[in-house]
């Protein structure tokens, strides 16, 4: 029996939780299952966060249940570089095939989405012989020294915390809706792309690039979603200059955008793909998968970790794949954001307050402006959402530079019924903020 209350545990945690780590709820969770999370004192939310995009095939899914526990009874840990096990190399070989790319491929596991960033940097300089990397602006990639330094946003990512990396470059992203260029698609004719080749002569030489970096939709940066000919542009300007091109699809991958991985909306194959969230439904995974080639330059033992692999996350990760194919998980993802697009531009001819509505298959999100002509961010507007949503039952996350960005990350596996319900929460709280 639980006797903790939301109030209680916020004491505890006051006093031995640094504030650092925040929270963006005061509601201490109890259980959670689907789509649907409870907290310590019974109340129930409609969950529009998969935990930061973590649990695409909703929470406590029965078969990644059942194989957490099953591998818990066999063995936990002998560390895949002391004495390696099955579950590794058969989630190496489902990844590989379900990742972009007829070519051979290998994959490193390791634990979180950073550390699949630091890996893929440590591969593509190894492979290239080259130290820079270059990244986005609106980019996000995680918070170690090395991928905060190529995460763009300043507050509350990087503020305080530099001096950054070195060899780190950020170029403008094919922002439309705020055009960095100032200019419009599609008599644009996506110079944004073009520009890494002006950027190779007022940045960094391209013959000391070993990559670049990039989500094919931005996460935290606000769901900015380049359009169709950006990424073979930048991709073909990269392989003409023996430049890595490295794929983070860490937020968008594992069926986020109605495909396994987002980067197939473009046709187009990274050289280096770092996977995690989604990957083992709230086991801390992570992996880069790469081309055979690129991939087995690295001497024995310069890749790895203590936990990297782990068998009980690796075999989440296998009841992961094994949901998609079994209950076709990404047919359920595109019929999810065919009907999430649909309500998302009515909320938009309804509401002002929306200047865009962006993304790909279930991964949308709503820019919110204070005039659709001056594009003036609306970032308490946003905040006010959020609190208006978690209130009434709803938990949904703002992202973007500004925080101005509402975005959808829902269970994959959400019912019709619970997203009516969560979307009508949402009307109403645009609604009582368009008074
Ligand atoms: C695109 C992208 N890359 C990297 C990361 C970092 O992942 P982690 O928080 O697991 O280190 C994130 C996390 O939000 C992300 O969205």
């Amino acid at each position: 029996m639980n006797h903790s209350t939301n109030n209680t545990l916020k004491e505890l945690r006051v006093k031995y939780i640094p504030p650092g780590h925040g929270s963006i709820t005061s509601s201490y969770v109890a259980s959670a299952k689907g789509t649907l999370v409870r907290d310590v004192e019974g109340r129930e939310f409609i969950d529009f966060t998969s935990g930061i995009g973590v649990m695409n095939v909703g929470h406590s899914h029965p078969k990644v249940v059942a194989a957490i526990k099953d591998q818990a009874e066999k063995f936990t840990h002998t560390c895949f570089m002391v004495m390696p096990y099955e579950p590794v190399v058969t989630l190496a070989e489902k990844l590989c095939a379900a990742t972009p790319g007829a070519f051979p491929k290998t994959v490193l596991f390791i634990n979180s989405g950073a550390e699949a960033v630091e890996n893929a940097v440590k591969i593509a300089r190894y492979y290239t012989k080259r130290p820079a990397v270059i990244a986005f602006e609106n980019g996000y990639h995680g918070r170690t020294l090395l991928t905060m330094s190529l995460t763009s946003k300043v507050k509350p990512y990087k503020f305080g915390f530099g001096p950054f990396a070195p060899e780190v470059y950020r170029m403008p992203f094919a922002y439309c809706y705020r055009c960095p260029f100032g200019l419009s698609y599609p008599g644009c004719d996506v110079i944004c792309a073009d520009y890494l080749k002006e950027f190779f002569i007022s940045h960094v030489a391209a013959e000391k690039t070993a990559a670049v970096i990039a989500e094919p939709i931005t996460g935290e940066g606000g769901f900015i979603t380049p359009p169709p000919e950006y990424f073979p542009k930048l991709i073909k300007i990269c392989r003409d200059n023996g430049i890595l091109f490295i794929g983070d699809e860490i937020q968008t991958g594992m069926g986020r955008t109605g495909r396994m991985f987002a980067m197939e909306h473009w046709n187009v194959e990274p050289d280096l793909m770092t996977v995690a969230k989604s990957l083992a439904a709230g086991m801390p995974l992570s992996a880069v998968v790469g081309r055979k080639e690129i991939m087995e330059v690295v001497h024995p033992f310069g890749l790895g970790g203590t936990y990297g692999g782990n068998p009980i996350a690796c075999r989440a990760g296998l009841a992961v794949m094994e949901i998609f194919e079994e209950e076709n998980l990404l047919q359920a993802a595109e019929a999810l954001g065919k009907n999430l697009r649909k309500r998302f531009d009515a909320f938009q001819k309804e509401y002002e307050l929306i200047g865009e509505v962006r993304g790909m298959g279930p991964m949308l999100a709503l820019e919110l402006v204070k005039d659709r002509e001056t594009k003036e961010p609306a970032t308490d507007e946003a905040k006010a959402l959020v609190k208006f949503c978690y209130e009434n039952g709803l938990i949904i996350l703002a992202c973007g530079n500004f925080g101005n960005i509402i975005r959808a990350l829902m269970p994959l596996v959400i019912t019709d019924e619970q997203l009516d319900r969560g979307l009508a929460i949402m009307e109403e709280g645009l609604a009582s903020l368009s008074k």
